[in-house]
């Protein structure tokens, strides 16, 4: 363990909140899960239990371990409580810059001095969220994949201000959690986004303009290019809400009109048909 970084805080228990915390406690970090509703802290450790019991079937991880993991995490319903002995702080709530904003003020105002402020924004500026806390040399990008166990990738992105030790102790950091960081620089998108969301829009269009099915422009990209989902499942699975919000930073950051949104996706996300998480996207699902 980094001994300088034991103790964290997750901010938003949603997918990729209960995600990081997982792998912070099964690599036996102290971690803090706040979110604004109890309930959903106990919605996100039930889940977290659920993926902990996939390892476990699997021999990636004993019943002891997983339990041990679990007795590492606590929830917290006031962000002032739940941060404040913290030496890293990451939020992951939703995508939209005004709560991000706000809460990384609030995280500036509670978390100790010497704390990391971590954020696992998809698109918005890393430089942007610095600006508005009074420390912008240790804000950084820690910008994990879903499914958060899984996927080995954490992209590590470095604001404007970000001081060079506090990249390498972040990145030192994530490879103790077992993943591969890869740092990037601050522009829109990063490096993940700016070239996922593009193809994810150019499928979206081919299927608008009916050159062919859902399902035939997934199979052309999974069999053809050895993509483990295709591009319209794979948005249905990230959310066509959190989609749109990123081509819109990519289209209004970079100034190309190559990066406007389909307006199919718009008209879906309009529907409020986000994909999985509402039990219709560009496929139906059973919702859970
Ligand atoms: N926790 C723990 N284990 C999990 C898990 C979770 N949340 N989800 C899946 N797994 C495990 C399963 O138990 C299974 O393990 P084995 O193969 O050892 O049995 C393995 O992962 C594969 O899962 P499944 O068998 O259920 O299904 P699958 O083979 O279809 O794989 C997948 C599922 C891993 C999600 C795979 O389809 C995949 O890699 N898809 C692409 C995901 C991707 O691109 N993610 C990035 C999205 S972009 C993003 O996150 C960032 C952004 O900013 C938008």
């Amino acid at each position: 363990m980094i001994t300088k970084y034991q103790k964290v805080a997750v901010i938003g228990a949603g997918t990729m909140g209960n995600g990081i915390a997982h792998v912070f406690a099964q690599s036996g970090y102290s971690v803090n899960l706040i979110d604004i509703s109890q309930s959903s802290l106990d919605k996100a450790i039930n889940t977290i239990a659920k993926n902990m019991d996939r390892q476990v079937k699997k021999s990636l991880m004993t019943e002891d371990a997983k339990a041990e993991a679990l007795g590492n995490i606590k929830t917290f319903t006031v962000l002032s409580e739940g941060v404040a002995d913290r030496d890293i702080v990451i939020e992951a709530a939703t995508e939209n810059v005004d709560l991000k904003i706000k809460i990384f003020k609030d995280m500036d105002t509670f978390s100790p001095a010497h704390a990391i402020l971590a954020t696992n924004t998809s698109s918005i500026s890393i430089t942007l969220l610095a600006a508005h806390t009074q420390r912008s040399s240790q804000v950084i990008g820690m910008h994990f994949m879903n499914p958060v166990p899984v996927m080995k990738l954490v992209e590590i992105i470095t604001g404007y201000d970000t001081a060079k030790e506090v990249t390498n102790d972040t990145v030192a950091l994530s490879a103790y959690l077992g993943k591969i960081p890869v740092a990037v620089n601050d522009y829109p998108g990063f490096v993940a986004n700016r070239i996922l969301m593009p193809m994810i829009n150019e499928a979206i269009y081919t299927l608008y303009e009916g050159v062919a099915g859902a399902e035939e422009i997934d199979n052309v990209m999974k069999l053809g290019m050895g993509h483990p989902m295709g591009p319209l499942r794979l948005a249905d699975f990230i959310g066509l809400d959190v989609c749109l919000a990123i081509l819109n930073v990519l289209y209004e950051g970079l100034g190309n009109p190559k990066y406007a949104p389909c307006p199919l996706l718009k008209k879906m996300v309009s529907a409020g048909h986000l994909g999985d998480k509402t039990g219709r996207g560009f496929y139906n699902y059973a919702k859970v």
